[in-house]
């Protein structure tokens, strides 16, 4: 076992009975998931005062009615107690209608929706729910780092399906092949973090099947559903033969720009969000209650909101993509989300975490190296990723700089 986790520091030694100063103090399960990438970027862009295109936040906060709502629900003593396990009502309800009227989803806002602190959380419940130890759980590589820890925080084993430049398609073959008797679930996530893929209806039709098929469980994490530049965003759970098999996940943060509020949710069959309130109960119980009932007026905004703010992301990606382009790097243009993978060769680098430590010092920007999203950190050891939910003229700087590095 490796050594290198956190130890007491209280002097115990094993003739206090116990062997509790050589043991790691970190389980084994958690073993090299420390502190996360974005931490880590994060406190360097402080430290440096570097623009920080690293971590996926907005510089804006979302709509003022929205915060508005929020004040409203504190000030008028609505959610300051624990709200009900699955989440408000009118929030439940709003969350069904919400999918009633973008995706054509029946779905019982009592016993199909569950509300959760964040998306992250509803990731962390569903792996401890659905999972036993030594399942295994297909999922894209690169992965969203929260979801290799989760997996293992359930004693399941990850099998990467890696999604290659350009394009960082699917390979329905790899797919297929790496199905075995143990496969219990997909982690899907389309509007993909970090390459900006959005799955097309052919491939999640085909990935549907093979769930089908095989009897697999599917959890899909949609958090950018409202990001989708090109194509169309399709849930899994609306294709044929899913709708009793899919766990469905998105959250308020990304698409009303209000990250820090932490509101998630599950949508799924009755007896799936049940195997899922089960585990999320003993994990927060309950959170964010007066922005539970903020949340549910946000998703009730008109088509223009969501239009709009998908038409201003666009026009963001264009500007930073143009950016990146004059400034030397290889662009793979998103379809979706709001972070633009580059890669670096054009640049004569060869080391995205080596040239990510460096850029702030070199040109005062801030990005995220995508070799921390791959179990084979060479797959990704040429790419950086940046993230475009900036103010333009935070961009258009951060453009600026970054053409220092060639000139
Ligand atoms: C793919 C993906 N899933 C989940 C999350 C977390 O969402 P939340 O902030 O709602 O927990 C993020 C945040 O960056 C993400 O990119």
């Amino acid at each position: 076992m490796s050594q290198d986790g956190p130890r007491r520091t209280d002097g115990r030694t094993s003739e206090d009975g116990g062997d509790v100063s050589t043991r790691p103090l970190l389980n084994r399960r958690l073993e090299g998931h420390g502190s996360t990438i974005f931490a880590e970027m994060s406190a360097l862009a402080v430290k440096t005062g570097a623009i920080n295109l690293g971590q996926g936040f907005p510089d804006t906060d979302g709509p003022e009615e929205v915060r508005e709502a929020a004040v409203r629900a504190l000030r008028g003593g609505r959610g300051n107690q624990y709200p009900p396990g699955p989440g408000v009502p009118e929030l439940r309800a709003a969350i069904a209608d919400h999918q009633r009227r973008f995706y054509g989803l029946d779905i019982d806002a009592d016993t199909e929706v569950l509300v959760t602190a964040g998306a992250t959380e509803a990731i962390a419940a569903s792996m401890l729910a659905l999972l036993e130890p030594g399942d295994e759980v297909i999922a894209f590589e690169p992965f969203y780092d929260s979801y290799a820890a989760c997996i293992a925080m359930a004693g399941a084993a990850r099998v990467p399906l890696t999604l290659r430049a350009p394009g960082f398609r699917p390979d329905l073959d790899a797919l297929r092949d790496a199905i075995t008797p143990r496969t219990r679930l997909l982690l899907l996530n389309s509007p993909h973090n970090p390459t900006g893929m959005v799955l097309t209806r052919e491939e999640a039709t085909a990935i549907a099947a093979l769930a089908v098929e095989h009897d697999l469980l599917v959890v899909t994490d949609e958090v950018y559903e409202h990001l989708v530049f090109e194509g169309e965003h399709i849930p899994l759970i609306s294709l044929p033969g899913m709708r009793d098999r899919t766990v469905s996940i998105s959250s308020a943060g990304k698409t009303f720009c209000f990250t820090g509020w932490k509101v998630g949710w599950v949508t799924g069959c009755a007896a799936l969000v049940a195997a899922v309130r089960t585990a999320k109960q003993y994990l927060t119980f309950v959170s964010a209650g007066p922005f539970q009932y903020a949340v549910a007026e946000a998703l009730a905004l008109p088509g223009s909101y969501f239009t709009g703010f998908r038409d201003d992301l666009r026009g963001k990606r264009d500007l930073l993509a143009e950016g990146l382009g004059r400034a030397g790097f290889e662009v793979h243009r998103p379809q979706g989300t709001y972070f633009i993978t580059t890669d670096i060769t054009a640049l004569g680098e060869s080391d995205g975490v080596a040239f990510c430590l460096a850029l702030p010092e070199r040109c005062g920007v801030v990005a995220v190296p995508n070799a921390v999203f791959y179990d084979d950190p060479d797959a990704g050891r040429t790419q950086v990723r940046f993230a475009f939910c900036k103010k333009h003229d935070v961009l258009q700087e951060a453009a600026n700089r970054l053409r220092g590095l060639t000139s």
